[in-house]
Formats: structure tokens, C-alpha cells, sequence
């Protein structure tokens, strides 16, 4: 099978890596890929929206399946536009469409899937420019500290948390009138604060059935003890020692089955995957977002625990018949610490040599951030490089991680060394 796999990120080197073990895979494209996946198949250097570029790649390379990476060609209609297209129609395609997609695409639209399916989430109520004096005394109905979320796509930024109820109102005004988010803030969810663990639970569903996948738990702020900015996720973990059988069922019943039979009521088009942000309150989980993508730096640890071959579990997803697979997962831990530029996640510099890469044996090296110039691996992002490693423990696949990196560098070189510090 010739696949091509849409976008640049250690999650879509990780695809790749697998894809790429199976015996099933003839020719592998991504695009636009880095240098870690222009080492194992072909970039093609189009845009992840450009679906015009993209539908010109499929029919020319004879692509029989689409894995799409990141949320943003979903939540643009790239599945919709594949099915509405007489040339495209029967490529087999990874990811739900534009109406699935919502439920990343708009926090108001996953709330009301959640109340209308009867999904444990987080009580809430949504404004707009209109709204703004009522979003404020829904403020002071509330205790601190309040959660505001921009309904729409905001590159990771658009939830804030804050202890101040002036500052939140302040923030709400920000958000509505001044267009803090721009159009992504146009409509806000307050919503009540859940005081918690987080953790990830990722789900591959063809529209009927659906397969469990490893949970993991990322790392998402900057600095050691989940101090300063916002990432896209510094490291992750999987599996998650703190969750048991019985706390999984409960995710299973309460959440995983009412969420596939949802879509399937709502007669929702999504054969791709579910990620699914929790939030551990006491024994109970509850659901803090949808994401209809895998995560980043999650697939870095899910994938590599995952046996059954890829390509297999993506052709049965896509053509609905995913409850004839048996799903073989490694019982081994998998952690993942992210290299990144210095200054990120603000400004940072591009462009450094990175050096050590071929000394790297005990880890696998997932590239996110990286340029091959001909001569050298450059650095062409905030995360540059993801090094997973599997162990008996997450402190014994850390270590082997922590140990790798010590033979890597480039100019400006950051990471966290304190992943996996609340666990035990
Ligand atoms: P989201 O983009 O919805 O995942 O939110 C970003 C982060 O804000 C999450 O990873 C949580 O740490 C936090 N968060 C979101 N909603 C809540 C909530 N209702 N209570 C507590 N923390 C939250
Ligand atoms: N690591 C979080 C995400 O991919 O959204």
C-alpha cells in the first residue's frame, strides 16, 4: 500500500516509524515531514491544507490511504473534501470529518455532545459579545479559580485559568470585545474548575466499533515542577501507573462508549481517532476536551507500545470493520522527553547543527522540529527532537531516555529533566 501521512511533527515521524515496519507498506510519503521522516520515506514539501496540492500528490503517487496528522486540515474539511471528490472517493482516510472535527474546532460544540450524551464534564455556560455583563456575574456565581476557554482553535493558548474573579472579568472582556484569540474568542466557555490529576486516553473508532488505545500523560509546561508557559508537551509517559482496571472501566462506560455511540446518533462521519483529555476528581473521571487528532508528544509513547501492525489497524478503521482486529499492546513502559529550542516557547532561533543523533542506541530518536540540509540536521522549530524509550518501569525508561540525550546537542538545547516527577 503507498500512504501518505500529512504533517511535520514528532507525531508524524512516529506514524511513520510504524508504518514503516509493516510489511504491508510499499511506498511512504509525508508531507510535509522533517528530517527524521525524509530517512524513512519521501517528503513532499505541500502544505497540510493545500488540499488542491494534496489531491495532486494522491492521484500522481497512487496513494491508497491518508493518515492526517494535526487538527487543522480536519477542522478545514479535508475528509469531506476527499468524499465529495469523484477521483478521491475511495482513498482510505484516517480522521473524522468537518462535523467530527468540531468537537476540537469548537469548545461549545464538545460541551454540548458532552451534556447532550449525558458524558461527565466540567458544569458551564457559554457567551458572547452580547453575553459579556452576563458572563461576568456567572463570574461571581462561581468560585476561584475560574477556567475561560476561547470556543475556537487558538494554537494551544486559548484556556485560561485564574484565581482573581476581577482579573477573570477582566479577561472575559479581553476575549469577547478586544478579540484577545481573535475570531477563536468570539465565543467563550466559562466553565467550573476541576481540581485533579490530568491524563489522556486515546481512542481509534470507525464510526461503529472501537479499540482502546495505550493512555499516556503529558508534561505541558516549560519549566521543572509544571512551572511557566504553555507547550505543545514536553515529554509524556504511557502507561499511566495511577490509572487501574477499575478507574479504566469507569473511563470506558461513562466516556468511551457514550462519545462512539454519540457520534454514531448524531450520524457523524469519523473514522480516525479520539484523543480524550481527563481530569481524575477523586475516583471519577471527567472530560476536559476533545481532540480528534492523536497528541503530541503522546503518539511518541503510545505507538511504539502497539504490536498489531499499523497499517492493518488504520485499513480496518477506515473501512469499519475494526471489531475483526485484536488489538496486541506491550506491557513495557514508554517515555518520552522533548528537545527543545532555547527560548521556546517564545521566540527562539533556528538553524543549529545537531549533533550526536548517530550515537543514539538505546532510544528511539522521533524528529519534530529538524531540517536535513544536505549536510547537516538543523533545527527548524521550538520542539526539535522527542527520544523515546521502553522499560520495565517509567523511571527505568526515563533513565535510558535521560542517558541518550546526554549524547546529544545543539546551541540553546532545553528540555525538562523532572518528567514523571508527580508519579510514583
Ligand atoms: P484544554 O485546552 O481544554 O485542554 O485546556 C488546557 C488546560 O487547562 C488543560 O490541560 C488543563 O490543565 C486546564 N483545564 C482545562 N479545563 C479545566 C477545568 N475545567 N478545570 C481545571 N483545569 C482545566
Ligand atoms: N500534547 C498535547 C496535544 O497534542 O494536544
Amino acid at each position: 500500500m503507498n500512504i501518505l501521512i500529512l504533517g511535520s511533527g514528532g507525531r508524524e515521524h512516529a506514524f511513520a516509524y510504524k508504518i514503516s515496519e509493516s510489511i504491508r507498506c510499499n511506498k511512504l510519503y509525508v508531507a510535509p515531514g522533517n528530517a527524521g521522516t525524509s530517512e524513512i520515506g519521501t517528503n513532499i514539501s505541500i502544505a497540510v491544507t493545500d488540499f488542491k496540492a494534496i489531491k495532486e500528490t494522491v492521484i500522481k503517487r497512487q496513494i491508497t490511504m491518508v493518515v492526517v496528522g494535526p487538527e487543522d486540515p480536519l477542522v478545514k474539511g479535508i475528509v469531506d473534501f476527499f468524499h465529495s471528490d469523484s477521483e478521491l472517493k475511495d482513498v482510505l482516510l484516517i480522521g473524522p470529518s468537518m462535523a467530527g472535527a468540531l468537537l476540537e474546532g469548537s469548545k461549545e460544540r464538545a460541551k454540548e455532545f458532552m451534556i447532550n450524551h449525558q458524558i461527565p464534564t466540567a458544569a458551564y455556560q457559554s457567551f458572547t459579545k452580547k453575553s459579556v455583563s452576563e458572563g461576568k456575574l456567572f463570574l461571581e456565581t462561581l468560585s476561584s479559580p475560574y477556567v475561560l476557554k476561547a470556543d475556537g482553535l487558538a494554537a494551544g493558548k486559548g484556556v485560561l485559568i485564574i484565581n482573581n474573579i476581577l482579573e477573570a472579568q477582566q479577561e472575559l472582556e479581553n476575549m469577547l470585545t478586544h478579540a484577545k484569540f481573535g475570531t477563536a474568542s468570539s465565543t467563550v466557555v466559562i466553565e467550573e474548575f476541576l481540581d485533579g490529576i490530568e491524563l489522556s486516553v486515546f481512542v481509534l473508532t470507525d464510526g461503529k466499533n472501537y479499540k482502546i488505545l495505550p493512555t499516556a500523560k503529558d508534561y505541558k509546561r516549560i519549566g521543572e515542577g509544571d512551572m511557566g508557559l504553555n507547550t505543545g508537551g514536553m515529554g509524556a509517559i504511557s502507561p499511566i501507573p495511577f490509572v487501574d482496571k477499575k478507574f479504566m472501566k469507569k473511563i470506558e462506560d461513562r466516556i468511551v462508549i457514550p462519545t462512539v455511540k454519540g457520534l454514531q446518533e448524531e450520524q457523524i462521519d469519523y473514522k480516525g481517532f479520539i484523543f480524550i483529555g481527563l481530569i481524575k476528581v477523586n475516583n471519577d473521571p471527567f472530560v476536559i476536551e476533545y481532540n480528534v487528532r492523536m497528541g503530541d508528544p503522546e503518539t511518541e509513547v503510545v505507538l511504539p507500545r502497539i504490536k498489531t501492525d499499523l497499517i492493518t489497524l488504520l485499513e480496518a478503521t477506515a473501512n469499519q470493520n475494526l471489531d475483526k482486529i485484536k488489538l496486541e499492546i506491550d506491557n513495557k513502559t514508554a517515555a518520552t522527553v522533548m528537545l527543545v529550542s532555547g527560548g521556546y516557547p517564545e521566540a527562539y532561533e533556528k538553524g543549529k547543527v545537531i549533533s550526536g543523533l548517530d550515537t543514539i542506541s538505546d532510544s528511539i530518536v522521533f524528529h519534530a522540529g529538524t531540517l536535513n540540509n544536505g549536510d547537516h540536521i538543523l533545527t527548524n522549530g521550538g520542539r526539535v527532537i522527542a527520544i523515546t524509550s521502553m522499560g520495565n518501569n517509567f523511571k527505568e525508561a526515563l533513565g535510558k531516555s535521560y542517558k541518550s540525550i546526554e549524547k546529544l546537542h545543539f546551541d540553546k538545547m532545553n528540555f525538562r529533566s523532572d518528567i514523571g516527577f508527580d508519579l510514583t
